[in-house]
Protein backbone atom coordinates (compact mmCIF):
# COMPACT_ATOMS: atom_id res chain seq x y z
CA UNK A 1 0.00 0.00 0.00
CA UNK A 2 1.20 3.46 -0.77
CA UNK A 3 0.92 4.91 2.50
CA UNK A 4 3.78 7.60 2.91
CA UNK A 5 3.05 11.11 4.15
CA UNK A 6 4.55 12.42 0.27
CA UNK A 7 2.72 10.29 -1.37
CA UNK A 8 -0.49 11.92 0.19
CA UNK A 9 0.78 15.26 0.26
CA UNK A 10 1.17 18.44 -1.64
CA UNK A 11 4.25 20.22 -2.53
CA UNK A 12 4.41 23.95 -3.14
CA UNK A 13 6.75 25.43 -5.41
CA UNK A 14 8.51 28.90 -4.26
CA UNK A 15 10.42 30.83 -6.67
CA UNK A 16 11.87 32.98 -4.48
CA UNK A 17 12.98 35.98 -6.74
CA UNK A 18 9.22 36.46 -7.24
CA UNK A 19 7.42 35.65 -4.29
CA UNK A 20 7.93 38.25 -1.35
CA UNK A 21 10.49 41.02 -1.10
CA UNK A 22 10.66 42.28 2.24
CA UNK A 23 13.65 44.91 2.06
CA UNK A 24 12.73 46.70 -0.78
CA UNK A 25 15.13 45.44 -3.61
CA UNK A 26 12.74 44.56 -6.03
CA UNK A 27 14.18 40.49 -5.24
CA UNK A 28 12.17 37.85 -2.96
CA UNK A 29 13.67 37.03 -0.25
CA UNK A 30 13.79 34.16 2.52
CA UNK A 31 12.41 36.99 4.99
CA UNK A 32 9.63 37.22 2.90
CA UNK A 33 9.02 33.53 2.48
CA UNK A 34 9.12 33.09 6.63
CA UNK A 35 6.71 36.02 6.44
CA UNK A 36 4.14 34.07 4.25
CA UNK A 37 4.61 30.72 5.78
CA UNK A 38 1.17 31.23 7.59
CA UNK A 39 -0.71 31.50 4.90
CA UNK A 40 1.33 28.45 3.42
CA UNK A 41 0.22 26.49 5.99
CA UNK A 42 -3.53 27.67 5.62
CA UNK A 43 -3.42 26.43 2.15
CA UNK A 44 -2.44 22.90 4.09
CA UNK A 45 0.90 22.04 1.92
CA UNK A 46 3.24 19.46 3.07
CA UNK A 47 6.45 20.23 1.61
CA UNK A 48 8.08 23.64 0.45
CA UNK A 49 10.25 22.91 -2.88
CA UNK A 50 12.65 26.68 -2.57
CA UNK A 51 14.66 27.00 -6.48
CA UNK A 52 18.07 27.77 -5.68
CA UNK A 53 19.15 30.77 -3.45
CA UNK A 54 23.18 29.81 -2.79
CA UNK A 55 25.75 31.78 -4.10
CA UNK A 56 25.37 32.39 -7.67
CA UNK A 57 26.35 34.82 -9.98
CA UNK A 58 22.52 34.41 -11.51
CA UNK A 59 23.15 33.78 -15.09
CA UNK A 60 20.31 31.15 -14.79
CA UNK A 61 18.43 32.87 -11.92
CA UNK A 62 20.11 30.50 -9.28
CA UNK A 63 20.79 27.34 -11.25
CA UNK A 64 24.41 28.08 -11.77
CA UNK A 65 25.48 27.67 -8.42
CA UNK A 66 29.21 29.38 -7.56
CA UNK A 67 28.88 28.18 -3.45
CA UNK A 68 27.05 25.33 -2.47
CA UNK A 69 27.40 26.04 1.43
CA UNK A 70 25.95 29.62 1.47
CA UNK A 71 22.82 31.72 0.71
CA UNK A 72 23.34 34.13 -1.68
CA UNK A 73 23.24 37.84 -0.25
CA UNK A 74 20.44 39.27 -2.51
CA UNK A 75 18.06 36.04 -0.82
CA UNK A 76 19.54 36.99 2.94
CA UNK A 77 21.90 34.85 5.22
CA UNK A 78 22.70 31.23 6.22
CA UNK A 79 20.81 32.35 9.90
CA UNK A 80 17.51 33.71 7.54
CA UNK A 81 17.73 29.91 6.11
CA UNK A 82 18.09 28.67 9.65
CA UNK A 83 15.09 30.71 10.86
CA UNK A 84 12.82 29.51 7.67
CA UNK A 85 13.53 26.02 8.49
CA UNK A 86 12.63 26.35 12.21
CA UNK A 87 9.40 28.06 11.68
CA UNK A 88 8.12 26.11 8.77
CA UNK A 89 8.77 22.91 10.70
CA UNK A 90 7.16 24.81 13.91
CA UNK A 91 4.14 24.75 11.40
CA UNK A 92 4.31 20.80 10.39
CA UNK A 93 5.96 22.44 6.50
CA UNK A 94 8.88 20.15 5.20
CA UNK A 95 11.31 22.37 3.18
CA UNK A 96 13.06 20.85 -0.52
CA UNK A 97 16.15 21.74 -1.03
CA UNK A 98 16.68 22.09 -5.22
CA UNK A 99 19.75 20.60 -5.72
CA UNK A 100 21.91 21.26 -8.70
CA UNK A 101 24.95 18.78 -9.53
CA UNK A 102 25.01 18.61 -13.40
CA UNK A 103 26.80 21.51 -13.31
CA UNK A 104 28.47 24.78 -11.42
CA UNK A 105 28.38 28.32 -12.50
CA UNK A 106 32.10 28.75 -13.90
CA UNK A 107 32.31 31.11 -10.65
CA UNK A 108 32.46 28.05 -8.50
CA UNK A 109 36.12 27.46 -7.10
CA UNK A 110 36.22 24.18 -8.94
CA UNK A 111 35.76 26.02 -11.91
CA UNK A 112 38.25 28.62 -11.41
CA UNK A 113 40.72 25.84 -10.33
CA UNK A 114 39.88 23.99 -13.46
CA UNK A 115 40.59 26.74 -15.45
CA UNK A 116 44.50 27.26 -14.53
CA UNK A 117 45.53 24.34 -16.40
CA UNK A 118 45.28 20.65 -17.48
CA UNK A 119 47.55 19.70 -14.43
CA UNK A 120 45.14 21.41 -11.50
CA UNK A 121 43.93 18.91 -9.36
CA UNK A 122 40.46 20.28 -9.75
CA UNK A 123 40.41 19.93 -14.28
CA UNK A 124 38.91 16.55 -14.02
CA UNK A 125 35.64 17.76 -12.14
CA UNK A 126 34.50 18.93 -15.60
CA UNK A 127 34.53 17.35 -18.75
CA UNK A 128 37.44 18.91 -21.36
CA UNK A 129 38.31 17.67 -24.57
CA UNK A 130 40.64 19.02 -27.91
CA UNK A 131 39.38 20.65 -30.31
CA UNK A 132 37.53 18.27 -33.60
CA UNK A 133 40.05 18.09 -36.26
CA UNK A 134 38.56 21.27 -38.01
CA UNK A 135 39.60 22.82 -34.73
CA UNK A 136 36.08 22.89 -33.97
CA UNK A 137 33.70 21.88 -31.02
CA UNK A 138 34.43 17.95 -30.49
CA UNK A 139 31.14 17.10 -31.51
CA UNK A 140 27.93 18.49 -32.35
CA UNK A 141 25.71 18.42 -28.96
CA UNK A 142 23.70 21.32 -28.70
CA UNK A 143 23.16 23.44 -25.58
CA UNK A 144 19.71 23.94 -24.29
CA UNK A 145 20.57 27.59 -24.31
CA UNK A 146 21.03 27.54 -28.10
CA UNK A 147 24.26 27.35 -30.28
CA UNK A 148 27.06 24.33 -29.54
CA UNK A 149 27.15 22.86 -26.07
CA UNK A 150 30.93 23.16 -25.93
CA UNK A 151 32.76 26.72 -25.16
CA UNK A 152 36.76 27.38 -25.88
CA UNK A 153 39.06 27.65 -23.66
CA UNK A 154 41.55 30.02 -25.41
CA UNK A 155 44.44 29.54 -22.71
CA UNK A 156 44.50 25.76 -22.67
CA UNK A 157 43.31 25.37 -26.37
CA UNK A 158 40.71 22.73 -24.83
CA UNK A 159 36.72 23.10 -25.14
CA UNK A 160 34.48 22.21 -21.98
CA UNK A 161 31.61 21.12 -21.87
CA UNK A 162 27.99 23.11 -21.25
CA UNK A 163 24.55 21.45 -21.58
CA UNK A 164 22.95 24.80 -20.74
CA UNK A 165 24.04 27.92 -20.62
CA UNK A 166 27.68 28.88 -21.29
CA UNK A 167 28.37 30.06 -17.54
CA UNK A 168 27.65 26.66 -16.31
CA UNK A 169 30.21 23.76 -17.02
CA UNK A 170 29.04 20.50 -16.60
CA UNK A 171 30.38 18.21 -13.47
CA UNK A 172 32.34 15.08 -14.42
CA UNK A 173 30.56 12.28 -13.00
CA UNK A 174 33.35 9.66 -13.91
CA UNK A 175 35.43 11.30 -10.97
CA UNK A 176 35.55 9.42 -7.59
CA UNK A 177 36.78 12.80 -6.02
CA UNK A 178 33.82 14.77 -7.86
CA UNK A 179 31.36 12.18 -6.39
CA UNK A 180 32.33 12.34 -2.99
CA UNK A 181 32.45 15.92 -2.54
CA UNK A 182 29.09 16.35 -3.99
CA UNK A 183 27.92 13.27 -1.70
CA UNK A 184 29.63 15.22 1.40
CA UNK A 185 28.20 18.36 0.22
CA UNK A 186 24.65 16.93 0.29
CA UNK A 187 25.03 15.46 3.91
CA UNK A 188 25.89 19.01 5.01
CA UNK A 189 22.34 19.88 4.09
CA UNK A 190 20.70 17.02 5.68
CA UNK A 191 23.13 17.56 9.03
CA UNK A 192 21.39 21.06 8.84
CA UNK A 193 17.92 19.11 8.92
CA UNK A 194 16.42 20.03 5.96
CA UNK A 195 13.64 17.12 4.43
CA UNK A 196 14.11 16.55 0.99
CA UNK A 197 15.95 17.63 -2.35
CA UNK A 198 14.96 18.28 -5.81
CA UNK A 199 17.64 17.38 -8.02
CA UNK A 200 17.85 19.52 -10.89
CA UNK A 201 17.85 17.69 -14.65
CA UNK A 202 19.95 14.97 -12.66
CA UNK A 203 19.20 11.97 -15.36
CA UNK A 204 21.53 14.33 -17.66
CA UNK A 205 24.61 13.72 -15.64
CA UNK A 206 26.21 10.39 -16.84
CA UNK A 207 27.37 11.07 -20.43
CA UNK A 208 28.35 8.65 -23.06
CA UNK A 209 32.29 8.61 -22.16
CA UNK A 210 32.86 8.56 -26.43
CA UNK A 211 30.91 11.48 -26.64
CA UNK A 212 29.72 10.92 -30.69
CA UNK A 213 28.08 13.20 -32.87
CA UNK A 214 24.20 13.27 -33.34
CA UNK A 215 22.31 13.27 -36.72
CA UNK A 216 20.74 16.93 -35.68
CA UNK A 217 17.70 15.46 -37.89
CA UNK A 218 15.03 16.42 -36.14
CA UNK A 219 14.98 18.76 -33.02
CA UNK A 220 15.48 15.55 -30.61
CA UNK A 221 19.15 14.71 -32.43
CA UNK A 222 20.48 17.45 -30.15
CA UNK A 223 22.96 14.97 -28.53
CA UNK A 224 20.46 13.97 -25.54
CA UNK A 225 20.30 10.53 -26.48
CA UNK A 226 24.15 10.42 -25.39
CA UNK A 227 23.48 11.95 -21.74
CA UNK A 228 19.89 11.18 -21.17
CA UNK A 229 19.50 8.36 -18.36
CA UNK A 230 22.87 7.77 -19.20
CA UNK A 231 25.09 4.73 -18.77
CA UNK A 232 26.12 4.95 -14.79
CA UNK A 233 23.17 7.13 -13.87
CA UNK A 234 21.21 4.59 -12.01
CA UNK A 235 24.49 3.45 -10.00
CA UNK A 236 25.16 7.31 -8.93
CA UNK A 237 21.59 7.73 -7.97
CA UNK A 238 21.94 4.51 -6.07
CA UNK A 239 25.25 5.81 -4.66
CA UNK A 240 23.78 8.80 -3.72
CA UNK A 241 21.12 7.48 -1.63
CA UNK A 242 22.59 5.25 0.20
CA UNK A 243 25.54 8.44 1.55
CA UNK A 244 22.52 11.06 1.64
CA UNK A 245 19.15 10.05 1.20
CA UNK A 246 18.69 7.17 3.02
CA UNK A 247 20.46 8.04 6.06
CA UNK A 248 18.60 11.68 6.23
CA UNK A 249 15.46 10.38 5.89
CA UNK A 250 15.25 12.39 2.55
CA UNK A 251 12.17 12.69 0.22
CA UNK A 252 13.77 13.11 -3.26
CA UNK A 253 12.20 14.17 -6.81
CA UNK A 254 13.70 13.65 -9.87
CA UNK A 255 14.30 16.41 -12.41
CA UNK A 256 13.99 14.00 -15.17
CA UNK A 257 14.09 15.72 -18.81
CA UNK A 258 13.85 13.35 -22.29
CA UNK A 259 12.99 10.08 -20.07
CA UNK A 260 11.03 7.21 -20.05
CA UNK A 261 8.15 5.40 -18.00
CA UNK A 262 10.23 2.75 -18.03
CA UNK A 263 13.52 4.95 -16.73
CA UNK A 264 11.40 6.41 -14.10
CA UNK A 265 9.86 3.14 -13.01
CA UNK A 266 13.91 2.48 -12.07
CA UNK A 267 14.83 6.14 -10.71
CA UNK A 268 11.42 5.75 -7.91
CA UNK A 269 10.44 1.84 -7.62
CA UNK A 270 11.43 1.79 -3.61
CA UNK A 271 13.65 -1.47 -4.06
CA UNK A 272 16.26 0.18 -6.37
CA UNK A 273 16.76 2.67 -3.33
CA UNK A 274 17.68 5.68 -5.96
CA UNK A 275 14.61 8.35 -5.99
CA UNK A 276 11.24 9.21 -4.55
CA UNK A 277 9.15 10.32 -7.64
CA UNK A 278 9.97 11.69 -11.01
CA UNK A 279 8.94 14.41 -12.37
CA UNK A 280 8.46 14.19 -16.25
CA UNK A 281 7.64 16.58 -19.34
CA UNK A 282 6.30 14.38 -21.66
CA UNK A 283 2.58 16.10 -21.35
CA UNK A 284 4.24 19.44 -21.17
CA UNK A 285 5.24 18.89 -25.05
CA UNK A 286 1.76 18.45 -26.49
CA UNK A 287 1.84 21.96 -27.89
CA UNK A 288 5.80 20.54 -29.13
CA UNK A 289 4.78 20.29 -33.51
CA UNK A 290 7.45 17.91 -34.12
CA UNK A 291 8.86 18.33 -30.81
CA UNK A 292 10.04 22.22 -31.11
CA UNK A 293 9.33 23.87 -28.44
CA UNK A 294 9.47 27.63 -30.19
CA UNK A 295 6.34 27.60 -32.34
CA UNK A 296 3.21 28.53 -31.99
CA UNK A 297 0.80 25.45 -31.59
CA UNK A 298 -2.19 24.48 -29.41
CA UNK A 299 -2.76 21.10 -27.87
CA UNK A 300 -5.13 18.41 -28.56
CA UNK A 301 -6.70 17.23 -25.38
CA UNK A 302 -6.47 13.46 -26.80
CA UNK A 303 -2.61 13.90 -27.05
CA UNK A 304 -2.49 15.31 -23.33
CA UNK A 305 -5.02 12.19 -22.31
CA UNK A 306 -2.69 9.75 -23.59
CA UNK A 307 0.28 11.08 -22.66
CA UNK A 308 -0.91 11.41 -19.04
CA UNK A 309 -3.03 8.01 -19.16
CA UNK A 310 0.70 6.24 -20.02
CA UNK A 311 2.22 7.65 -17.01
CA UNK A 312 -0.37 6.74 -15.47
CA UNK A 313 -0.32 3.15 -16.23
CA UNK A 314 2.98 2.52 -16.65
CA UNK A 315 4.27 3.71 -13.23
CA UNK A 316 1.83 2.16 -11.32
CA UNK A 317 2.78 -1.26 -13.48
CA UNK A 318 6.56 -0.92 -12.51
CA UNK A 319 6.07 0.16 -9.14
CA UNK A 320 6.99 3.43 -10.05
CA UNK A 321 6.13 6.83 -8.30
CA UNK A 322 4.99 10.26 -10.30
CA UNK A 323 4.57 13.81 -9.36
CA UNK A 324 1.82 15.57 -10.84
CA UNK A 325 2.04 19.02 -12.11
CA UNK A 326 0.71 21.34 -15.02
CA UNK A 327 3.73 24.02 -14.60
CA UNK A 328 6.55 25.31 -12.74
CA UNK A 329 8.93 28.30 -13.18
CA UNK A 330 10.27 26.83 -16.48
CA UNK A 331 6.95 26.55 -18.45
CA UNK A 332 3.96 29.33 -18.83
CA UNK A 333 1.36 28.92 -16.66
CA UNK A 334 -1.38 26.01 -17.95
CA UNK A 335 -4.43 28.42 -17.69
CA UNK A 336 -4.13 29.90 -21.46
CA UNK A 337 -2.35 26.93 -22.36
CA UNK A 338 -4.85 24.20 -21.53
CA UNK A 339 -7.88 25.81 -20.55
CA UNK A 340 -9.32 29.29 -20.73
CA UNK A 341 -7.65 32.26 -18.87
CA UNK A 342 -10.34 35.13 -19.91
CA UNK A 343 -13.85 34.83 -19.28
CA UNK A 344 -13.84 30.97 -17.57
CA UNK A 345 -10.43 31.70 -15.79
CA UNK A 346 -11.71 30.93 -11.84
CA UNK A 347 -13.45 27.45 -13.65
CA UNK A 348 -10.46 27.06 -15.55
CA UNK A 349 -8.39 27.37 -12.78
CA UNK A 350 -10.47 24.66 -10.72
CA UNK A 351 -11.44 22.24 -13.22
CA UNK A 352 -7.34 21.95 -13.66
CA UNK A 353 -6.71 21.69 -10.05
CA UNK A 354 -9.80 18.89 -9.90
CA UNK A 355 -8.70 16.52 -13.03
CA UNK A 356 -4.33 16.76 -11.52
CA UNK A 357 -5.64 15.74 -7.92
CA UNK A 358 -7.61 13.09 -8.95
CA UNK A 359 -4.36 11.09 -10.35
CA UNK A 360 -2.06 8.80 -8.45
CA UNK A 361 1.18 10.37 -7.85
CA UNK A 362 2.10 13.62 -5.72
CA UNK A 363 1.07 16.99 -6.26
CA UNK A 364 2.52 19.52 -6.91
CA UNK A 365 1.31 23.48 -6.88
CA UNK A 366 3.52 26.23 -8.30
CA UNK A 367 2.97 29.74 -6.91
CA UNK A 368 0.24 31.73 -8.07
CA UNK A 369 -2.04 28.56 -9.07
CA UNK A 370 -3.58 28.95 -6.38
CA UNK A 371 -4.47 32.43 -7.43
CA UNK A 372 -4.86 31.46 -10.97
CA UNK A 373 -2.08 33.44 -12.11
CA UNK A 374 -1.95 34.04 -16.03
CA UNK A 375 0.82 34.60 -18.23
CA UNK A 376 3.04 38.37 -18.73
CA UNK A 377 1.80 38.55 -21.85
CA UNK A 378 4.99 40.77 -22.38
CA UNK A 379 4.54 43.19 -25.59
CA UNK A 380 8.11 43.67 -26.03
CA UNK A 381 11.20 41.97 -26.02
CA UNK A 382 13.16 44.18 -23.61
CA UNK A 383 10.38 42.76 -21.03
CA UNK A 384 12.51 39.66 -20.94
CA UNK A 385 15.32 38.87 -18.36
CA UNK A 386 15.29 35.18 -18.95
CA UNK A 387 18.60 33.99 -21.56
CA UNK A 388 16.56 31.17 -22.84
CA UNK A 389 13.81 33.18 -23.89
CA UNK A 390 16.04 36.04 -24.84
CA UNK A 391 18.22 33.51 -27.05
CA UNK A 392 15.24 31.84 -28.44
CA UNK A 393 14.12 35.01 -29.96
CA UNK A 394 16.84 35.52 -32.05
CA UNK A 395 16.74 32.24 -33.35
CA UNK A 396 13.92 33.05 -34.53
CA UNK A 397 14.80 36.42 -35.98
CA UNK A 398 17.95 34.38 -37.63
CA UNK A 399 15.78 31.55 -38.94
CA UNK A 400 13.07 34.68 -40.67
CA UNK A 401 10.61 34.43 -38.34
CA UNK A 402 9.50 37.99 -37.83
CA UNK A 403 9.04 39.88 -34.75
CA UNK A 404 5.75 40.14 -33.75
CA UNK A 405 5.23 36.26 -34.61
CA UNK A 406 8.81 35.24 -32.43
CA UNK A 407 6.76 37.92 -29.69
CA UNK A 408 3.64 35.99 -30.04
CA UNK A 409 5.67 32.49 -29.59
CA UNK A 410 7.23 33.72 -26.51
CA UNK A 411 4.04 34.55 -25.48
CA UNK A 412 2.75 31.57 -25.80
CA UNK A 413 6.23 29.30 -24.75
CA UNK A 414 8.54 30.94 -22.44
CA UNK A 415 8.98 30.10 -18.83
CA UNK A 416 9.25 33.73 -17.89
CA UNK A 417 5.64 34.28 -17.89
CA UNK A 418 5.56 31.94 -14.40
CA UNK A 419 7.98 34.15 -12.86
CA UNK A 420 6.67 37.55 -12.73
CA UNK A 421 6.08 38.58 -8.92
CA UNK A 422 3.20 37.02 -6.43
CA UNK A 423 0.30 38.98 -6.32
CA UNK A 424 -0.55 39.48 -2.84
CA UNK A 425 -2.82 42.62 -2.59
CA UNK A 426 -4.23 45.52 -4.39
CA UNK A 427 -1.28 47.86 -3.17
CA UNK A 428 1.67 49.24 -5.73
CA UNK A 429 3.09 45.91 -7.39
CA UNK A 430 0.44 43.93 -5.95
CA UNK A 431 2.54 43.98 -2.49
CA UNK A 432 5.20 42.06 -3.86
CA UNK A 433 7.90 44.86 -3.05
CA UNK A 434 7.84 48.47 -1.99
CA UNK A 435 10.56 48.89 -4.69
CA UNK A 436 10.99 48.24 -8.16
CA UNK A 437 10.15 44.43 -9.10
CA UNK A 438 13.16 42.92 -10.71
CA UNK A 439 10.60 41.89 -13.40
CA UNK A 440 7.15 42.96 -15.13
CA UNK A 441 6.92 46.38 -13.45
CA UNK A 442 3.38 47.08 -15.20
CA UNK A 443 1.25 43.32 -14.69
CA UNK A 444 -2.21 44.96 -14.56
CA UNK A 445 -4.43 42.41 -12.89
CA UNK A 446 -6.42 42.26 -9.70
CA UNK A 447 -6.44 38.52 -8.70
CA UNK A 448 -4.53 38.40 -5.64
CA UNK A 449 -4.01 36.70 -2.70
CA UNK A 450 -6.20 39.01 -0.44
CA UNK A 451 -9.37 38.77 -2.63
CA UNK A 452 -8.99 34.73 -3.20
CA UNK A 453 -8.85 34.38 0.90
CA UNK A 454 -11.39 36.74 1.48
CA UNK A 455 -13.98 34.47 -0.75
CA UNK A 456 -14.70 30.95 0.28
CA UNK A 457 -15.50 29.83 -3.04
CA UNK A 458 -11.97 30.78 -4.08
CA UNK A 459 -9.85 28.63 -6.42
CA UNK A 460 -7.59 29.08 -2.85
CA UNK A 461 -10.16 26.84 -1.16
CA UNK A 462 -10.60 24.03 -3.79
CA UNK A 463 -6.66 24.13 -3.48
CA UNK A 464 -6.91 23.80 0.40
CA UNK A 465 -10.25 21.51 0.01
CA UNK A 466 -8.59 18.88 -2.43
CA UNK A 467 -5.48 18.84 -0.42
CA UNK A 468 -7.19 17.73 2.49
CA UNK A 469 -9.03 14.93 0.40
CA UNK A 470 -5.85 13.11 -0.75
CA UNK A 471 -4.63 13.37 2.65
CA UNK A 472 -8.00 11.26 3.97
CA UNK A 473 -8.81 8.69 0.89
CA UNK A 474 -6.51 6.12 0.43
CA UNK A 475 -7.81 6.03 -3.00
CA UNK A 476 -5.98 8.79 -4.27
CA UNK A 477 -2.63 6.92 -3.47
CA UNK A 478 -4.19 3.60 -4.51
CA UNK A 479 -6.67 3.57 -6.48
CA UNK A 480 -5.96 1.91 -9.79
CA UNK A 481 -6.34 4.32 -12.90
CA UNK A 482 -9.07 3.51 -16.16
CA UNK A 483 -9.45 6.69 -18.92
CA UNK A 484 -12.58 6.64 -19.66
CA UNK A 485 -13.01 8.57 -23.09
CA UNK A 486 -9.59 8.49 -25.07
CA UNK A 487 -11.56 9.85 -27.96
CA UNK A 488 -13.16 13.07 -27.33
CA UNK A 489 -11.37 16.34 -27.65
CA UNK A 490 -13.58 18.15 -25.31
CA UNK A 491 -14.38 15.51 -22.20
CA UNK A 492 -11.54 14.54 -20.19
CA UNK A 493 -12.76 11.93 -17.57
CA UNK A 494 -11.25 8.87 -15.57
CA UNK A 495 -12.22 6.03 -12.83
CA UNK A 496 -9.83 5.01 -10.71
CA UNK A 497 -11.00 2.02 -7.89
CA UNK A 498 -9.54 0.81 -4.58
CA UNK A 499 -11.22 -2.07 -2.38
CA UNK A 500 -14.94 -1.32 -2.80
CA UNK A 501 -14.43 2.40 -3.91
CA UNK A 502 -14.49 4.26 -7.04
CA UNK A 503 -12.99 7.33 -7.90
CA UNK A 504 -15.12 9.23 -11.14
CA UNK A 505 -13.43 12.53 -12.54
CA UNK A 506 -14.68 14.57 -15.07
CA UNK A 507 -13.69 17.75 -17.07
CA UNK A 508 -15.41 19.72 -19.44
CA UNK A 509 -12.37 21.65 -21.48
CA UNK A 510 -14.81 23.93 -23.87
CA UNK A 511 -16.78 26.43 -23.49
CA UNK A 512 -19.81 24.68 -24.74
CA UNK A 513 -22.15 22.77 -22.58
CA UNK A 514 -21.44 19.07 -23.04
CA UNK A 515 -23.83 15.89 -22.27
CA UNK A 516 -22.48 13.29 -19.92
CA UNK A 517 -23.31 10.69 -18.17
CA UNK A 518 -21.89 8.38 -15.06
CA UNK A 519 -20.29 5.34 -16.29
CA UNK A 520 -23.00 2.51 -16.24
CA UNK A 521 -20.86 0.56 -13.44
CA UNK A 522 -21.47 2.90 -10.82
CA UNK A 523 -24.88 4.65 -11.70
CA UNK A 524 -26.37 2.50 -8.43
CA UNK A 525 -23.80 3.25 -5.59
CA UNK A 526 -23.72 5.73 -3.32
CA UNK A 527 -22.19 8.82 -4.83
CA UNK A 528 -20.71 11.97 -2.77
CA UNK A 529 -19.50 14.78 -4.72
CA UNK A 530 -16.42 15.31 -3.34
CA UNK A 531 -15.51 18.10 -5.62
CA UNK A 532 -17.41 21.25 -8.26
CA UNK A 533 -16.03 23.96 -9.75
CA UNK A 534 -19.38 24.87 -9.81
CA UNK A 535 -21.59 23.83 -6.53
CA UNK A 536 -23.15 21.60 -7.53
CA UNK A 537 -24.89 19.72 -4.67
CA UNK A 538 -26.76 16.63 -6.14
CA UNK A 539 -26.25 15.01 -8.96
CA UNK A 540 -28.34 12.44 -11.82
CA UNK A 541 -26.78 9.77 -13.97
CA UNK A 542 -27.41 12.14 -16.50
CA UNK A 543 -25.49 15.79 -16.59
CA UNK A 544 -25.04 19.18 -18.57
CA UNK A 545 -22.05 19.87 -18.02
CA UNK A 546 -20.98 23.70 -18.03
CA UNK A 547 -18.06 25.11 -19.90
CA UNK A 548 -14.69 24.16 -18.08
CA UNK A 549 -16.96 22.24 -15.55
CA UNK A 550 -15.48 19.72 -13.55
CA UNK A 551 -16.80 17.68 -10.74
CA UNK A 552 -14.91 14.68 -8.54
CA UNK A 553 -17.37 11.67 -7.74
CA UNK A 554 -16.64 9.12 -4.68
CA UNK A 555 -18.56 6.14 -4.91
CA UNK A 556 -19.30 3.19 -2.74
C1 LIG B 1 16.18 22.96 -14.92
C2 LIG B 1 15.77 24.16 -14.15
O1 LIG B 1 14.47 23.97 -13.67
C3 LIG B 1 15.90 25.34 -15.09
O2 LIG B 1 15.29 26.50 -14.58
C4 LIG B 1 17.36 25.52 -15.38
O3 LIG B 1 17.53 26.52 -16.36
C5 LIG B 1 18.00 24.23 -15.88
N1 LIG B 1 17.57 23.06 -15.17
C6 LIG B 1 19.49 24.28 -15.78
O4 LIG B 1 19.88 24.13 -14.45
Amino acid sequence: MNNEWWQKGTVYQIYPRSFYDTNGDGIGDIRGIIEKLDYLAKLGVDLLWLTPMYVSPQRDNGYDIADYFNIDPQYGTMADFDELLEKAHQRGLKIMMDMVVNHTSYQHHWFQEALKGEDNPYRDYYIWKDPAADGGPPNNWLSKFSGSAWELDAASGQYYLHLYEVGMPDLNWENPKLQEEIYNMMAWWGEKGIDGFRLDVINNISKNPDFPNDSLATAQDDGRKFYVDGPHVHEYLHQMNRHVFDKYGLVTVGEMSSTTPEQCIKYTNPEREELSMAFNFHHMKVDYPGGKKWASAKFQLTDLKRVMTEWQLKMAAGGGWNALFWTNHDQPRALARFANDTVYREQSAKLLAIILFGLQGTTFIYQGEEIAMTDANFTDISQYDDAESRNAYAHLLADGVTAADALQILREKSRENARIPMQWDDTPHHGFTSGEPWLAPIHEDNWTVDKALANPDSIFYTYQHLIALRREHAIFANGDFRLLDAESEVIYDYAREWQNEALVVVGNFSEKEMAWHVPAQYQNKDCAILASNYGRETLENQVTLQPYEALMLHLK
